[in-house]
C-alpha cells in the first residue's frame, strides 16, 4: 500500500472538473485518504517546487499554483504513486495519452489540471507539507478485498 498526494490546480477547479478528475482515482480502486480545497501560499509553493528552483519555467510555475484554489487530496492504494502518475498522462496535455487525466481535460503548454508526487520520497515529503499525520483517515475502504490482495504492494 502505497500513499501519494495528488492536486488538482486552479485550472481544474476553475474549470468545475473537480468531480470528474476525482472520479478517474476512484474508479480506478484508489482510496482517498485525505483531502481539502485550499489556496497554496506562496512560500508553501516555493517549497513543493524546491526542486524546481532556478529553471525557466520556475516563476510561473509558482504564479500558476498559488493563482486560485486547488483540491489536495492523499490518495493510497497498491503502487499508488505509479498508477497515479500513468492515470495523469505525460506532464503537458498535447503530448499525454487520451484516456488519461491530462489527455483528455488539456492541450497547454502551462496548465495540466494535476499534480502527484513522482517517488515514495517525494510522496513523503509533499504529504507532510499539506496534512498532519492525523488528518489521514482510512486507506482501506470496505471494497477493498475485491480491488487488491490484503498482501499487495
Ligand atoms: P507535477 O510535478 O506537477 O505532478 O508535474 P510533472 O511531475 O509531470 O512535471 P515536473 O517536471 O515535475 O514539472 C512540475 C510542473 O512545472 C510545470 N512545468 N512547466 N513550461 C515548462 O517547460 C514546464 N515544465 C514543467 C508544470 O505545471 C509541471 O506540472
Ligand atoms: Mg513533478
Amino acid at each position: 500500500m502505497e500513499r501519494t498526494l495528488i492536486i488538482l490546480k486552479p485550472d481544474c477547479v476553475q474549470r468545475r472538473l473537480i468531480g470528474r478528475v476525482i472520479q478517474r482515482f476512484e474508479e480506478k480502486g484508489l482510496s482517498i485518504a485525505a483531502m481539502k480545497l485550499m489556496q497554496i501560499s506562496r512560500s508553501l509553493a516555493e517549497r513543493h517546487y524546491a526542486v524546481h528552483e532556478g529553471k525557466p519555467f520556475y516563476p510561473g510555475l509558482i504564479e500558476y499554483i498559488t493563482a486560485g484554489p486547488v483540491v489536495v487530496m492523499v490518495v493510497a492504494g497498491p503502487r499508488a504513486i505509479a498508477v497515479c502518475r500513468k492515470l495523469m498522462g505525460k506532464t503537458f496535455g498535447f503530448e499525454a495519452e487520451p484516456g488519461s487525466i491530462r489527455g483528455d481535460f488539456g492541450a497547454s503548454t502551462t496548465y495540466n489540471l494535476v499534480h502527484g508526487s513522482d517517488s515514495v520520497e517525494s510522496a513523503a515529503t509533499e504529504i507532510a507539507l499539506y496534512f498532519e499525520p492525523d488528518q489521514i483517515l482510512g486507506d482501506r475502504l470496505p471494497d477493498a478485498a475485491w480491488i487488491s490482495k490484503p498482501n499487495e504492494a
